[in-house]
């Protein structure tokens, strides 16, 4: 009793248990991440959705070529982790593993389909500055990827074009998911646009559902050279390369979609800045899709604030922001109003107007 400190005191036997516990979710938190991105490398995912039934162990390890032991332990950890399932395969008691709805998150097929963000993720590049944030966040580095890789995340991705793929392939699994919940949730959004320049469009997947969805709008991909040389060419979207703080292209709306967040508010403000000077000053909007921190009704918020932390790792100034915060930057920028609607993803849609 005498070793106890004043806080022990107050913590009942069930609360420590529970602390002990939990504290190795955080010891060996990097496990999840680790071991579903070597189910993806594997291909295990794709090898469970073609395969008709339920696949045995000895099945799945021959199509890999690897072998029983290792690969059971995989899938043991995986399905307690609920990302594939047992099931019995029909008409024999043989059990086969299937996949569930996270794991088909994680297959190449579909819209909805995460693996390549997983990959991002998880590569030595992205996880390197991770060690940095401590050094950043006592002032001994300014910047967590600066520190880890001589450069911001852009210039490395300039110069490395595989880890630039990466990036881009990752964008467009996250454009796929907030574009259709836009679609499905709030398409008026686009209604009355002929044209929508894409500010930071990456490899123009989100123009170019965007524009299968609303044909009668014609679309500019604006983003890097090195990463609109590299786009896939689309119907109905012209691919225009450019520095968006040098300028941005005319067009009724400017369309901005997780770009704001990698910067300061100085650099938003002249981001926005040039954005309301590429649209009509009477009829157009500046379309922000984007995390808003501080919502406690939202069913996405704990993914706001671990995105807050990617920022703070992987960009120099970057930051997800509260509605407080918005607001303050459209006004700095110039804006006069905006609205603000939720999709089912962890942004939501802010229409700004000059
Ligand atoms: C986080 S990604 C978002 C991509 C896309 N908007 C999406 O949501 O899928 C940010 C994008 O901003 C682009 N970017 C960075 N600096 C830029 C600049 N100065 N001018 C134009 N684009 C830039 C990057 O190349 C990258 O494609």
């Amino acid at each position: 009793m005498n070793n106890q400190t004043k806080s022990d005191q107050t913590i009942s036997k069930e609360e420590e248990a529970a602390a002990q516990q939990e504290i190795w979710k955080y010891v060996f938190g990097f496990t999840p991440m680790a071991v579903i991105k070597c189910a993806i490398e594997l291909g295990i995912p794709d090898i469970i959705e073609n395969h008709e039934i339920p696949i045995t162990l000895d099945e799945l390890a021959s199509k890999l070529g690897c072998s029983n032991s290792l690969l059971y332990r995989i899938m043991r950890f995986l399905i307690q982790y609920k990302i594939f399932q047992e099931k019995p395969i029909s008409e024999t008691r043989e059990m086969g593993y299937s996949n569930t709805p996270l794991s088909r998150l994680l297959t190449r097929h579909g819209n909805r389909n995460m693996a390549d963000f997983v990959l991002l993720e998880s590569s030595p590049v992205m996880l390197a500055p991770w060690h940095k944030l401590s050094a950043k966040v006592s002032g001994k580095e300014e910047s967590a990827f600066g520190a880890a890789h001589g450069d911001d995340v852009w210039a490395f991705a300039a110069a490395n074009p595989e880890h630039s793929k990466l990036i881009d392939n990752a964008m467009a699994c996250d454009a796929r998911v907030a574009v259709g919940a836009m679609i499905e949730g709030c398409p008026e959004v686009f209604n009355g646009l002929r044209t929508v320049v894409d500010v930071g469009g990456g490899d123009g997947t989100a123009l170019r559902l965007i524009v299968e969805a609303c044909p009668w709008i014609s679309g500019i991909n604006f983003d890097l050279p090195h990463v609109v040389s590299v786009a896939p060419a689309c119907k109905g979207v012209e691919q225009v390369g450019g520095d968006m703080f040098d300028h941005v292209p005319k067009a009724d709306a400017a369309y901005l979609m997780k770009v704001l967040h990698d910067w300061g508010d100085e650099e938003c403000i002249d981001i926005l800045r040039k954005c309301r000077e590429a649209i009509p000053q009477d009829t157009g909007k500046v379309i922000i899709v984007e995390a808003v921190v501080g919502e406690e009704d939202h069913a996405f918020k704990e993914v706001a604030l671990m995105m807050d932390m990617v920022m703070m790792a992987h960009t120099n100034k970057g930051k997800e922001r509260s509605l407080k915060e918005w607001s303050c930057m459209f006004r700095e920028a110039g804006f006069s109003r905006y609205t603000i609607k939720h999709i089912q993803a962890y942004q939501s849609v802010i229409e700004v107007y000059p």
